[in-house]
Parts: structure tokens; sequence; C-alpha cells
């Protein structure tokens, strides 16, 4: 399976979803990260005609892969797709984040009118509302999206593909530790905390320990979305 994350909103959590909700989930999913596309330090250059060719190339070769598409990169990205006729067909669907803020919505909708304007049916195209507050619901939190989505039906939403807010993707950020890895780790960590006598070690491993035990909720959440997103 090949999916594109894409929004033309930075900070929706493209990048969380690509490396957290999809890779892990796809059997060989290599994550592409577009921004780093131009990584000769131009990251504000805009994506040219060759690099998409040679994503196209690559995404070929593979069965499994998550693109990743940096808000910056969008806009060619899209013109890129229109020109190469046809190219969206490469991907087996895209997966928009998106939050809940007045303009990250509205560059939601312009990004689904986007989607829609380059031919990609509808079924292809599934929000995820990402950082739902634990006492929000998404019909109450994105209801410009919902009302957009009555008028047009031009992209699939489904009210229950929700992450919510959690702390363990600040927590997790810097490190290259999978949340599978963090959950499957042995160590066993309480034991350690009644041995630790050094108070900086204590706190290190109850940090250690909540991050785990955020790791078990959010993998129950992740899974119940990505079976939510693609049945
Ligand atoms: N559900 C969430 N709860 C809390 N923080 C989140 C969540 N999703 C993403 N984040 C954080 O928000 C920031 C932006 O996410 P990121 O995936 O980098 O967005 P994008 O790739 O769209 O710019 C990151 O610091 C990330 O850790
Ligand atoms: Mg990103």
């Amino acid at each position: 399976m090949k999916i594109a994350v894409i929004n033309f909103s930075g900070n929706v959590g493209k990048s969380t979803v690509a490396r957290h909700l999809l890779a892990p989930r796809l059997k060989e999913a290599d994550i592409i990260a577009v921004e780093s596309i131009n990584s000769d330090g131009s990251q504000e250059e805009a994506m040219r005609g060759k690099q998409f060719g040679e994503l196209l190339e690559a995404l070929a070769l593979m069965d499994d892969a998550v693109v990743d598409i940096g808000a910056s990169n969008v806009e060619d990205f899209v013109n890129l797709m229109k020109q190469y006729r046809g190219s969206h067909e490469d991907f087996d669907f895209y997966v928009v984040p998106t939050v809940s803020k007045t303009k990250q919505q509205r560059d939601t909708i312009s990004t689904l009118e986007a989607l829609a304007e380059i031919g990609i049916p509808a079924k292809k195209i599934r929000l995820i509302f990402n950082m739902v507050e634990l006492d929000e619901t998404p019909q109450r939190a994105f209801a410009s999206l919902f009302e957009y989505h009555d008028s047009e039906k031009n992209f699939m939403l489904k009210p229950d593909a929700v992450i919510h807010v959690n702390d363990i993707f600040g927590k997790i950020k810097d490190s290259e530790q999978s949340i599978a890895a963090i959950l499957n780790d042995p160590t066993n960590l309480k034991a350690q905390l009644k041995e630790a006598t050094d108070p900086a070690e204590k706190l290190r491993i109850a940090q250690l320990i909540a991050i785990k035990r955020l790791a078990a909720g959010v993998t129950e959440e992740l899974n119940s979305l990505f079976q939510t997103l693609f049945k």
C-alpha cells in the first residue's frame, strides 16, 4: 500500500501520522519525506519536476511506502501531479491530518479542494482529526470540515478517525525509538525504581514508566484508528 500524507498546513501531525500511525502498520514501509528531497541546503526551494519524477520512480520499486509531504512542498507537489497526468494513481490513499484551529481547518479545506481538482476520487482521501482534546468531539471542534463534507462529499470523513492530544508524541519526538520498541522493552522499570537511590535517577525512571504507559494507551488508539481509516 502506498500512502501520501498531505496538508497545506504545517503542524497538523503529518510527520507524526507517517511515523507512528502508518509506517509501523504497513509491511515494509519506508517513509519518504518530501521535505528532505531538497536536502542540498535549499529547504525553501520549490520541488522540481526532476525530483518529482525521481519520487515516482522510487515508488514504482516499492510495495509499501508512506510519503510525508512537508507543507512547503505541497503546492509544488499538487502542481506536478497535474503535470504528470495520472500520477495520482500511484498512491492508494491520501491521508490528510488536520487540527481544529480555524486557519488549519481552512487550509485543510483548500487541500481537499486541490486533491479533488487533480481528479483523486473521494474514497481515496481519508481525513484524520488530530490533537482532539479528551473532552471534545470532532463534530464540535471541526464543524467547518463537517459542513464542507456535507456540501461537497469529495473525501471520506469518518467521525471516529481521531487522535487525541497525547504527551507521548512530544516526549519521543527527538528519539529514534518507535512506540512499539518502547512498549516491548523488557526492562523492569518498577524494580529499577525501587532500587534507585539517586533522586535524579528515580525521576528519570519515573518518566520512562510514564512514557511506557502512554505508549500502551496510544497503541490501542492508533490500532483502532488504522482499522477505521482503511476498512
Ligand atoms: N496527537 C498529538 N498530541 C500531541 N502532540 C502532537 C500530536 N500530533 C502531533 N503532535 C506534535 O505536534 C507537532 C507537529 O506535528 P508534526 O507531525 O511535526 O506536524 P507536521 O509534520 O504536519 O508539520 C510535533 O511537535 C508533534 O510532536
Ligand atoms: Mg512534518
